[in-house]
């Protein structure tokens, strides 16, 4: 038995497309029950309800982690609908290009680092407080990208969040090894999803293909799963500075 066959009540962000849609089909299928979270009430409720025609315990709850105040009322609101709730995967996320000597809004530039960075950081404490006083097993994981490791310069911001939020994981992990909350990062390759608008990631890997190789080591138990390319990525990178964290922490 892992958490991912416990029959727990999982809470993803981002849950109703892509990566998201993908992972809340299988946990479903292994029996816990998915809420899934995301601005547009409409994708939400169609995939809900084709998941749930399917006999699969998948529940629609509408919500938008940009805003502080957005982050304390839907952990509220979840906490209360949810109680049981012990798995928050941190998914949700926008990946813009960004001509850092063009005119992009600052406000845009904002709202890429609170949706990708500011607000798994800020879910991840809330929901860690909440199960730590309630002594409660939880799970917390969180997508990153391959390009926490190296930037795609064309995208700045959005490395600039998957490397910051990458390196507070390695930190919410050693500060939570005692509470009994696992911590686990999944890292994707370029994945063909609908992130940068339709068509706009068609030369990633197979969604399906890189489900199946993810999925098998978060059933395993792993803290950190890559793919192909963000695999190396990860490993390289682990290789290189685990002496140099464990000498400092
Ligand atoms: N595809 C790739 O190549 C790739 C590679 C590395 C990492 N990733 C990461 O994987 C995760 C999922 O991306 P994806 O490829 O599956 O793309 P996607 O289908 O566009 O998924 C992004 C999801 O995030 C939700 N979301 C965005 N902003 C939100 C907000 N403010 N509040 C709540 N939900 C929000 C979206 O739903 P709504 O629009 O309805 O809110 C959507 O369901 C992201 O964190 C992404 O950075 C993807």
């Amino acid at each position: 038995m892992t958490w991912l066959t416990e029959g727990r009540t999982v809470i993803i962000t981002g849950g109703a497309s892509g990566i998201g849609l993908a992972l809340t089909r299988r946990i479903a299928q292994d029996g816990s029950k998915v809420v899934i979270v995301g601005r547009r009430q409409q994708v939400l409720d169609a995939v809900a309800a084709e998941l749930s025609a399917k006999g699969l315990k998948v529940e629609a709850f509408r919500g938008d982690v940009t805003t502080p105040a957005e982050r304390v009322a839907l952990f509220s609101d979840l906490t209360t609908k949810y109680p049981e709730a012990s798995v928050l995967i941190n998914n949700a996320g926008v990946m813009k290009r960004v001509d850092l000597l063009g005119d992009e809004p600052w406000e845009s530039v904002v709202t890429e680092l609170d949706i990708n960075l500011h607000a798994p950081i800020h879910l991840s404490t809330l929901f860690a407080k909440y199960w730590i006083a309630k002594k409660v097993a939880g799970v917390i994981a969180s997508t990153t990208s391959g390009l926490a490791f190296v930037p795609l310069t064309i995208t700045p911001v959005y490395c600039a969040t998957k490397a910051g939020l990458h390196s507070f994981i390695w930190s919410l992990r050693r500060q939570l090894q005692s509470k009994n909350i696992k911590v686990i990062e999944i890292i994707p390759p370029a994945v063909d999803t609908d992130l940068m608008g339709p068509g706009g990631l068609s030369y990633g890997v197979n969604l399906e293909e890189f489900l199946n190789d993810i999925y098998a080591k978060l059933k395993n138990g792993d803290d950190e799963v890559g793919y192909q390319f963000s695999e190396n990525l990860r490993v390289g990178y682990r290789n290189a500075v685990l002496e140099t964290f464990e000498s400092i922490n």
